[in-house]
């Protein structure tokens, strides 16, 4: 059976492709802060991904019951500031939670995909980097920053048979934008030619057809970015 990590499996799109693996016959493992929901062939792990220690900690757990096949970066964070009003605190832990917490993940688990001459790691981003989209500049950056790792460790983990690659996404009916108003989530949707926002089980199942075929350092949009 097919091995996956997901981290921020306790709701929204982690939990979505979760279940959409946990179907499929996967086994998953689960890296979330929160409560995570018990489903045969499903294990949880508490772990903030900011903390490099307790995600080496779970990786060296996971992996030293066997391999890991697929790796998805999807715990994250958003936050909607005028740049200039932007309070740092809220530029630093997105960038901890969004960009470091792949980091870390990507090193701990990327080591042991290494090892095994074989993986896949898909990063979460967002369309809102191509689109340059106001409001959202410190997200827009730690979410930046993600895309730039991506293509790095495509080209520095290819001749070791890791796949590296990230899936973007425009709004996700998720706890992340329940707080955004519907003019804007429309007005983005429009943008990339979607006429609504995706349910996280349609995200996850784009998500989940990149990984079986995305080439390494490809970055894909649910939707049309130019
Ligand atoms: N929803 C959208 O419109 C949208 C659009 C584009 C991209 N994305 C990206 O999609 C991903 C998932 O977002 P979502 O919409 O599903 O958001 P969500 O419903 O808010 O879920 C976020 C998940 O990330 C986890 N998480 C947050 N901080 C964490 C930390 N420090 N350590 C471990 N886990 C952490 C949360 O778990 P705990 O709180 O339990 O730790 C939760 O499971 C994110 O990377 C987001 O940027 C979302």
């Amino acid at each position: 059976m097919p091995v996956a990590v997901v981290t921020g499996s306790s709701r929204g799109l982690g939990l979505a492709v979760v279940r959409r693996l946990l179907a499929d016959g996967w086994t998953v493992h689960g890296l979330a802060r929160g409560e995570q929901p018990a489903a045969p062939g499903f294990t949880p792990h508490v772990v903030d991904v900011t903390d490099p220690a307790a995600v080496q900690a779970a990786a060296s757990a996971i992996t030293a019951a066997g391999r890991v096949d697929l790796l998805v970066n999807n715990a994250g964070a958003a936050s909607m500031n005028a740049l200039l009003l932007t309070p740092v605190a809220v530029a630093e832990r997105l960038m901890r939670v969004n960009y470091l917490g792949s980091f870390h993940c990507l090193q701990a688990f990327g080591k042991a995909m290494v090892r095994q001459r074989a993986g896949r790691i898909v990063n979460v981003t967002t369309v809102a980097v191509p689109l340059s989209l106001e409001g959202e500049a410190a997200y827009v950056a730690s979410k930046a920053a993600v895309d730039a790792l991506t293509r790095v460790a495509a080209r520095e983990l290819a001749s070791s048979g890791v796949i590296v690659s990230a899936v973007g996404f425009g709004p996700v009916d998720t706890a992340l934008t329940r707080g955004v108003p519907r003019a804007q989530l429309d007005r983005i949707n429009a943008r990339i030619g979607l006429s609504a926002s995706p349910s996280p089980e349609a995200a996850a199942d784009f998500l989940l057809a990149h990984a079986r075929s995305a080439a390494s350092g490809h970055v894909e949009y649910l939707g049309q970015v130019a």
